[in-house]
């Protein structure tokens, strides 16, 4: 029997069947759309209390952050967002609304967004999905969509959403609630899901969160580590090894807040932890006291050509491209087809590090230009890769142009 055919009706279907294939959004992270799409086009910038701060939260440390973030030109350099992570709350009341700690807030909410506004930066705040957040505050297990209509009506632009005290609930469930509840309050606001990586969120929190939590909490050191999970930068780097495909415009990995600045480390290793979050397209938290950092700090959070790597609107995430003991080289390909590219010595004494062109994706005939991101230097042309000698927990950063 010959085989008949289709008619014009199959094909139509069929053609449109393959358009709808091909016209499906260029990244898997694009949301349905709706009022919080398209505000994380590059990783999310700004300042959060936790890792200075912890409970020690009040109107006025946010007021004088929100005052220095001008001041020392961060928020110039693109840093939006300053957001108070938990113990702002402490109870609900008949209604069922949340209830602000009233001596540490006693302006409330509203006037609090009102002035962070007033100085042209954002406004976030902090709950979690389970019943209670990770200090034991009134967590929005069961008042999703009162809490996001309330976080709206303060004018919050920027929720972080924790993961405590969730007993057996669905993570994807759990997020995907509080999502349609921001969206039905409507006001655009930037959805941080800091679920620790447990449930491997880079595999289904595209289009729920604009970032992710990979890992348990960052600590205040360059490589220490405690029993409940907390580590140093090095550590959360090495989990980040792997998961760049998931990242890209509109949903960022989130490999946690800077400790850039916090007393644990060195300028050397803040440098070093800022030159990799920035190469791994890191959402950007400052987590130090802004109000009286040093210089160094300020110069390392305000490097522009450092944030300019992070900021890229490719969205690549960087990887790993070469491992040998402690010498670690970083890559990413930047919009215009340059690279940047971090050599991180973690090891205890100083030591060589290179990269050659084909481990970026280049001929090794090529010859490029080096610039320093961190000198603000061109070191001329070079074929087939570069080395460079790199102190004992630090990091050289440089742009590749071929
Ligand atoms: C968890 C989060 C931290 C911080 C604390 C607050 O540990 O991972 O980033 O928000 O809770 O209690």
């Amino acid at each position: 029997m010959t085989p008949r055919r289709p008619g014009p009706a199959v094909v139509l279907a069929i053609a449109s069947l393959l358009a709808a294939t091909l016209t499906l959004p260029a990244s898997a992270q694009d949301p349905v759309s709706g009022p919080l799409d398209g505000l994380a086009p590059t990783p999310p910038m700004g300042w959060n209390s936790w890792n200075r701060f912890a409970c020690d939260v009040s109107e006025t440390l946010i007021r004088e952050t929100a005052d220095a973030m001008v001041s020392s030109g961060m928020r110039d350099a693109g840093y939006e967002y300053v957001v108070i992570d938990d113990c702002w709350q402490v109870d609900r009341d008949a209604n069922g609304e949340i209830v602000v700690d009233p001596e540490r807030f006693p302006s409330g909410m509203k006037a609090l967004a009102d002035y962070v506004h007033s100085k042209g930066l954002k406004f976030g705040i902090y709950s979690d999905a389970g019943t209670a957040t990770c200090q034991g505050r009134p967590g929005s297990r069961g008042h999703e969509y009162q809490d996001a209509r309330t976080y709206a009506a303060w004018g919050v632009d920027y929720l972080k959403y924790d993961w405590c005290n969730h007993g057996t609930q669905d993570p994807e469930a759990s997020y995907r609630t509080m999502r349609q509840a921001l969206e039905a309050a409507g006001r655009p606001i930037v959805f941080s899901i800091c679920e620790w990586g447990s449930n491997q969120p880079w595999l289904w929190a595209g289009g729920i969160g604009h970032l992710w939590r990979t890992t348990s909490d960052i600590l205040n050191c360059y490589d220490c580590r405690v029993d409940w999970g907390g580590m140093g930068f090095i550590h959360i780097l090495d989990l980040q090894d792997g998961l760049e495909a998931y990242a890209g415009p509109g949903g960022w990995n989130d490999p946690d807040m800077l400790e850039v600045g916090n007393d644990g480390l060195t300028d050397i290793e803040s440098k070093a932890h800022f030159s990799l979050w920035a190469i791994l397209a890191s959402p950007l938290m400052a987590g130090n006291d802004l109000r009286t950092m040093s210089s160094a700090t300020r110069e390392i959070l305000t490097n522009h050509e450092v944030l300019a790597v992070n900021q890229d609107p490719l969205g690549r995430q960087g990887r790993r491209v070469r491992k040998r003991g402690d010498l670690e080289t970083w890559a990413r390909e930047l919009h215009d087809g340059s690279r940047a590219v971090v050599l991180f010595n973690r090891g205890e004494s100083d030591a060589d590090l290179g990269v050659s062109w084909p481990e970026i994706g280049y001929p090794a005939r090529l010859e490029a230009s080096i610039r320093d991101l961190w000198r603000h230097e061109e070191l001329g042309r070079f074929s087939g890769g570069w080395s460079v000698r790199v102190p004992a927990h630090g990091a050289v950063m440089v742009r590749v142009s071929p």
